[in-house]
């Protein structure tokens, strides 16, 4: 047997603010089960629902030597779809409304969670042959595996894979607190270390100290190489290139699937949507005040409201949008500019524009069920999920190339009847209104193209089982 530990700041089904925790909670299912043992560590956060913590038992505790603190952390564990999850639990790092808080105090509280993931392995005898970690909140544990457990030999030969899920992140704060928050050696505080523009940088350390390195997908690997999408690593991941590769995302198809949702008005499949489809929209124009229209061209959008996905180019063409005949049906939270440009758009164009600025589970499965099309037009985007969620609902996603965007969304041709959505190329406002109006036209006047593209788009499959045995490859690699 294999043996893989995830380590991540989130996980479905207990804590999620993005696709990270969609990626956490749904891949470590999809591995061959006689080969692989997969289990995931996460923090036990207090704001974690209550529900989603019955039936947790408690393992052991221990205490965490970090630098001059001590501090306590308690192991929970729970199966969840036959997978194990262990909790980190520390009430002083972990409490608060959400995970992340501001950064010096998530610097520390992740650099605790990185040490007692770490010395969890051990307290429960659980050995993995690689430490699976992602994201900046676990950057450190490469380096920490290699430094902090010298004379142990059960740390001994572990191995350490670092995802970066979003460059733009990496755990950045001034130096001096760094050292005296991971109480390591100065040695670690320099340039080709955990050393960034005069901050110490934990992402940078993963990237430095894994001994292999992922992204999620293929054209984002190639893209974090350049000046433009590299966020200041660049250099350092062209470094890395032999060890670095890109692994495109899926989707959980049992938990998203059209014909089994329990949260869509009406359940539909690759064969009935012509029919069953279109009432998920009437039931979602109804219970968002829009107005009752067959005909209205109804947009979703479904995502943090942040500069990352390019609301700043749906501001500047807003008002010619809503001359035409579209709907807009916004589910998302973030930045306070975008929360109140929805707010005010919803305002000018009632019935029109429906803005939810709050998160659900729920609505957001109405959402890709009943829209007619899914807007995604990120400045980057690593991956991105819902993309591929919209496609498994037979929206049809109009989204820029970029990143895993480009990976996932193959471009209507009318000449040849292929393709799975829109897309266009350049970070243009205008560039972006003319793909959606070209939508917008075959959904109108071509509906058997556009039917067809729906076809095409739910045959799509972006279920996790090809990328999981690209994962399976790079584990063997290693461990070989
Ligand atoms: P990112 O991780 O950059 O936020 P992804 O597309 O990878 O983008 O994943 C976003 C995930 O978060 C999707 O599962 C999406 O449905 C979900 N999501 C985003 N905002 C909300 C919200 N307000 N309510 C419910 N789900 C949301
Ligand atoms: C990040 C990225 C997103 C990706 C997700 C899961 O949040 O922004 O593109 O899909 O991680 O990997």
């Amino acid at each position: 047997m294999k043996k893989v530990l995830f380590v991540a700041s989130e996980a479905t089904p207990f804590i999620k603010t993005g696709g990270l925790a969609d990626v956490v909670g749904s891949l470590p299912k999809c591995f061959d089960k006689e080969t692989y043992d997969i289990r995931v560590m996460i923090p036990k956060y207090l704001c974690i629902p209550e529900e989603r913590l019955n039936g947790i038992t408690f393992l052991t505790n221990f205490y965490v030597d970090l630098s001059w603190r001590k501090q306590y952390a308690g192991i929970f564990t729970k199966k969840v779809d036959g997978i194990t999850f262990y909790l980190i639990d520390n009430e002083y790092y972990f409490a608060g409304p959400r995970p992340y808080g501001n950064i010096y105090e998530d610097i520390e509280k992740f650099a605790f969670f990185s040490k007692a993931a770490l010395m969890a392995m051990q307290k429960i005898d659980f050995r993995p042959d690689i430490v699976h970690c992602h994201d900046w909140q676990t950057g450190v544990i490469p380096l920490m595996l290699k430094e902090c457990f010298r004379g142990n030999d059960f740390y001994q030969g572990i191995k350490s894979v670092m995802t970066i899920h979003n460059l733009k992140f990496q755990g950045r704060w001034e130096l001096q607190k760094v050292k005296d928050v991971l109480g390591l050696p100065d040695y670690y505080f320099t340039s080709d270390k955990l050393e960034s523009y005069n901050d110490a940088n934990y992402l940078k350390g993963g990237i430095v100290f894994a001994d292999a390195v992922t992204t999620v997908s293929k054209t984002y690997a190639e893209e974090i190489k350049t000046m433009e999408y590299g966020e200041g690593l660049h250099g350092l991941l062209r470094a890395r290139s032999n060890d670095l590769r890109g692994i495109v995302n899926g989707v959980d198809y049992q938990e998203f699937n059209p014909e089994t949702d329990k949260y869509i008005y009406k359940s539909y499949n690759a064969r009935n949507f012509r029919k069953e489809k279109i009432k998920n929209k009437r039931a979602l124009q109804e219970e968002l005040g829009l107005e009752k229209d067959d005909k209205a061209f109804l947009i979703g959008i479904v995502s943090r409201l942040t500069d990352q996905k390019g609301f700043d180019l749906i501001d500047c063409i807003m008002d010619e949008l809503c001359g035409e005949n579209i709907q807009l049906a916004v589910l998302g939270t973030g930045e306070e500019r975008y929360e109140n440009m929805f707010r005010h758009y919803e305002w000018k164009y009632h019935g029109k524009v429906s803005a939810n600025i709050y998160y659900s589970e729920e609505l957001s499965h109405k959402i890709y069920a009943a829209s007619d099309a899914f807007l995604m037009p990120s400045l980057f985007e690593p991956c991105g999920l819902s993309q591929l969620m919209s496609l498994r609902y037979g929206t049809i996603p109009i989204v820029r190339e970029t990143g895993g965007l480009k990976d996932t969304v193959e471009p209507y041709n009318e000449y040849e009847s292929t393709g799975t959505g829109f897309s266009f190329s350049n970070y243009n406002a205008h560039e972006m209104l003319g793909v959606i109006r070209y939508a917008m036209e075959v959904f109108r006047d071509k509906k058997r193209e556009w039917n067809k593209l729906i076809d095409r788009a739910m045959a799509a499959d972006f279920s996790w089982k090809r990328s999981a045995k690209e994962y399976e490859e790079m584990y063997d690699w290693l461990i070989k």
